[in-house]
Parts: structure tokens; C-alpha cells; sequence
């Protein structure tokens, strides 16, 4: 805001601003830790691998989760020794993130698709890509596509899976929550360490349960597709309670 007034912004263009920053830094956070908390609790295996890296982490950091005792001190560092934990983010990020990414055409140019097809596009023109339908749900990139698979990024040794094919080619872009180029989200890094932070402290402390064990996960508000997280239709019940 200081630097906006130094610029001399008006302080109506400062208020919108503020607007965008509120929305772009909660809006999507939010329903992204409710559907990877979702997933975790709809997928047992998926939840005893998190659990279990979590519990790894704690006892490797020496930490005592104590009930009634003080809340334990989650640093960065151990968020960065979870594989686990970051493969089923991505997954969650590549089953519910749906944003269209707008771009303005700054010059004249010839777009050439995977297919060979070409499209001649103006300086001028707005172009917007949807990668959700394009590279989350392509089941030539991920097979089974609306499934989640919570070790979908991980490698068999632990390491991050980058490796995606589509006919026969390796993509580079398989996973765009995020967006892409020079607009792409600033608060990835941030955000990523939030839902991590979410779901980290919410299995020391918790143990979840679905009231429905067979919820359909596939009812999103298609309303939504384009803005960012999708939404579930309806409220989704769970049990919890203290694991200590
Ligand atoms: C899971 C959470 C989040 C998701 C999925 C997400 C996704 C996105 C997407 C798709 C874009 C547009 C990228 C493009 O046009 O290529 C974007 C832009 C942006 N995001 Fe995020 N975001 C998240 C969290 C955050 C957080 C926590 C912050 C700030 C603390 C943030 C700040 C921004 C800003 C400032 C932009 C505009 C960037 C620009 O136009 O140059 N985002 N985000």
C-alpha cells in the first residue's frame, strides 16, 4: 500500500487492488486444505502414507505431541521432508484447480499445437488456455484421469515425478494449478506450505473419518470451472477426535 501511494495511485485504484490480494491469497487456499484433508479421509491408503510420514518427521525432530501440552513448533524444514505429503498436494492441486489462464496478444503470431493444427493469432486478441480440461483430465497425460492417486508425483524412490508423456512425448507443462509464464502465481511457494502446515498439524492432533465412507468425490459445482478451486455441491460430514 506504501509503495502504491508513493507511486501517487488513487486510493480507489489502492482499495481494488487490496480486493484482488484478499481474494487471490484466500480463495483458493481454503478449498484446497478442505479437499485434501477430503481426499486423505476418502482414500485410507493415502491417509496411513501421510500419517506415517508425518509421525516419521516428528520422531526424526524429537518432537512430543502431549495432550493438554504446548502445540508443537512446525518448521519449514521439516514441511520439506515430506514427499508424500507434497505428491498428494499436487494431486489435489491437479484434480480441483480449474483457473482460465486470460493473456492479451502482444503481437502477431502462429500458435502451433501438440495435434499440428496452427492458429493465426492478432496482436490484440485475448487468448485463454484451461488447462484442467487440456493437461489435468488429458488421460493420455494422466491415465484415469479423475481418480486420485496420491503418489501420482512420486517416484519409487521417493523423488519428485516429473516424467509425463503424451504420445510418447514428454510434457512440460502436466500439472498447471498455478498457471504458467510470467503471470504465474506468486503465492505458490506460500500456498503450498499452508495446506502442507494445514494437514500436518491436523493428523497430529486428529484422527478423520468420512459419516458417508463412499461420498462421490466427483460432484463439483461446475459453476465454478474457470475461477480457480472448485467446490464441492454440498456440505460433506466427518467425524474427529483427538488422537492423543
Ligand atoms: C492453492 C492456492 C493457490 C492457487 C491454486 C493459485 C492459483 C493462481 C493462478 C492460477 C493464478 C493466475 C496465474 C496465471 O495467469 O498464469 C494466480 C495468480 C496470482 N496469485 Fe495465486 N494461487 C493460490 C494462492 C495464492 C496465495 C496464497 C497468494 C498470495 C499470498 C496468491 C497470489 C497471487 C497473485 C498476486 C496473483 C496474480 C499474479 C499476476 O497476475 O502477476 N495466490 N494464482
Amino acid at each position: 500500500m506504501q509503495q502504491a501511494r508513493q507511486l501517487g495511485i488513487k486510493e480507489s485504484m489502492i482499495d481494488r487492488y487490496m480486493l484482488v490480494l484478499l481474494w487471490v491469497s484466500q480463495g483458493n487456499t481454503g478449498p484446497f486444505a478442505f479437499w485434501l484433508l477430503f481426499f486423505l479421509m476418502k482414500h485410507p491408503e493415502a491417509m496411513t502414507s501421510v500419517k506415517g510420514e508425518v509421525d516419521k518427521v516428528l520422531k526424526e525432530y524429537g518432537k512430543e505431541v502431549l495432550h493438554g501440552g504446548p502445540l508443537i513448533n512446525l518448521t519449514c524444514d521439516m514441511l520439506m521432508k515430506m514427499p508424500i505429503l507434497d505428491s498428494a498436494v499436487e494431486e489435489t492441486l491437479r484434480l480441483i484447480a480449474a483457473p482460465l489462464l486470460v493473456r492479451a496478444v502482444l503481437q502477431d503470431m502462429t500458435f502451433k499445437m501438440a495435434d499440428g493444427c496452427e492458429y493465426h493469432i492478432r496482436k490484440g486478441d485475448r487468448m485463454a488456455v484451461f488447462p484442467y480440461s487440456a493437461v489435468h483430465t488429458d488421460p493420455e497425460i494422466h491415465p484415469d484421469p479423475h481418480l486420485f492417486k496420491y503418489d501420482c508425483f512420486l517416484n519409487p524412490d521417493r523423488s519428485r515425478k516429473t516424467d509425463f508423456y503424451k504420445a510418447g512425448e514428454k510434457v512440460r507443462y502436466y500439472n498447471m494449478p498455478f498457471g504458467a509464464g510470467v503471470s504465474m502465481c506468486p503465492g505458490r511457494l506460500f500456498a503450498n506450505n499452508e495446506l502442507k502446515q494445514f494437514v500436518f498439524l491436523m493428523l497430529v492432533y486428529f484422527e478423520f473419518e468420512l459419516k458417508i465412507p463412499d461420498e462421490k468425490i466427483s460432484d463439483t459445482d461446475v459453476k465454478r470451472l474457470g475461477f480457480g478451486a472448485l467446490h464441492p455441491i454440498r456440505d460433506i460430514q466427518f467425524r474427529y477426535r483427538f488422537r492423543f
